[in-house]
């Protein structure tokens, strides 16, 4: 079989979650995607569904801050098995780590490190042999950013966390890989300045462009994803790859740049 039959996207209801989900089904794949807002959700996998016909696109409410919502996770799988586990929510903080309040940064850790590690802990014993897991990182999380301190020390406590499970699962044939996108559009709804509720919709235009000369697409990072999860990369476990039009190959000449 080249591609996985049942796809699990944790945070799959918008941005890159949504595009990785959509890449898949391309892929053959049926999909269930979850997210907090079910009206998003559930018109998300209407969406799904209404572009692929014959496969399955469902919504499964879930916050991870609460395990008690994994139950439902795992009822909602009916049986099957999942070939391939995507863990994509996540929420950022537009501060530097020496003014971020400590409960906001344990929070973080919460939502983008400890749920990921305890989804993969949960639905493990759920997945075919073999299969897949792919955690979304950042790019943050390769080469720090000031401006969004403790974002970039959860990101980079995913890249390890990817790799360390990567080790624990190969006996069992589940594969571990961790995707950087760079800045991405639209995307992060939840990369907030303190007292924001609601980020700027035009934030991006202030954005670096990247050497490639653009912005990253939510596409970008769901075709990298739809690989790793694929036989095509059934010898690829513990890799932490960047998904940034070269943003962060090095420091380039100035004199290049108007
Ligand atoms: N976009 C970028 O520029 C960029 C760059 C680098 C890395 N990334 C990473 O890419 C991933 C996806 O980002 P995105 O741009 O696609 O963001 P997004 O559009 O804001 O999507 C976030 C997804 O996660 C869900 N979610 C958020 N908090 C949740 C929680 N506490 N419990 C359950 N679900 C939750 C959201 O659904 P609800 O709102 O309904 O809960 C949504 O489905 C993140 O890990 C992010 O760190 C993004």
């Amino acid at each position: 079989m080249d591609r996985p039959g049942l796809a699990v996207v944790v945070g799959g209801t918008s941005g890159i979650g949504l595009a990785i989900a959509g890449r898949l089904m391309e892929d053959g794949s049926d999909v269930i995607i979850t997210g907090r807002n079910a009206e998003r959700g559930l018109e998300a996998a209407r969406a799904l569904c209404e572009g692929h016909s014959g496969l399955e696109a469902r919504f499964q409410t879930l916050d991870v801050r609460d395990p008690d919502q994994d139950a439902d996770l795992i009822a909602s799988l009916a049986g099957r098995a999942i070939d391939a586990l995507v863990l994509s929510a996540a929420f950022g903080r537009q501060s530097w780590i020496s003014e971020t309040p400590p409960a906001v940064f344990l929070d973080m850790l919460q939502v983008n490190v400890a749920a990921p590690l305890r989804l993969v802990q949960a639905l493990q014993p759920h997945m075919t042999s073999p299969s897949s897991v792919v955690l979304i990182s950042s790019d943050a999380g390769v080469d720090g950013e000031q401006t969004l301190g403790a974002y970039s020390v959860t990101k980079a406590a995913v890249n390890m966390l990817g790799r360390m499970l990567a080790l624990d699962l190969a006996p069992r044939n589940i594969r571990v890989n961790v995707v950087c996108p760079g800045d991405t559009v639209p995307g992060m709804r939840y990369l907030l300045r303190p007292g924001e509720s609601q980020r700027a919709e035009t934030d991006y235009l202030t954005w670096p462009i990247p050497p490639l000369g653009r912005l990253g697409r939510a596409r970008d990072t769901a075709e990298l994803v739809a690989f790793l999860v694929s036989p095509r990369a059934d010898f690829m476990t513990g890799t932490v790859t960047l998904v940034d039009g070269g943003s962060r190959a090095g420091r380039p000449d100035p004199a290049s740049h108007d």
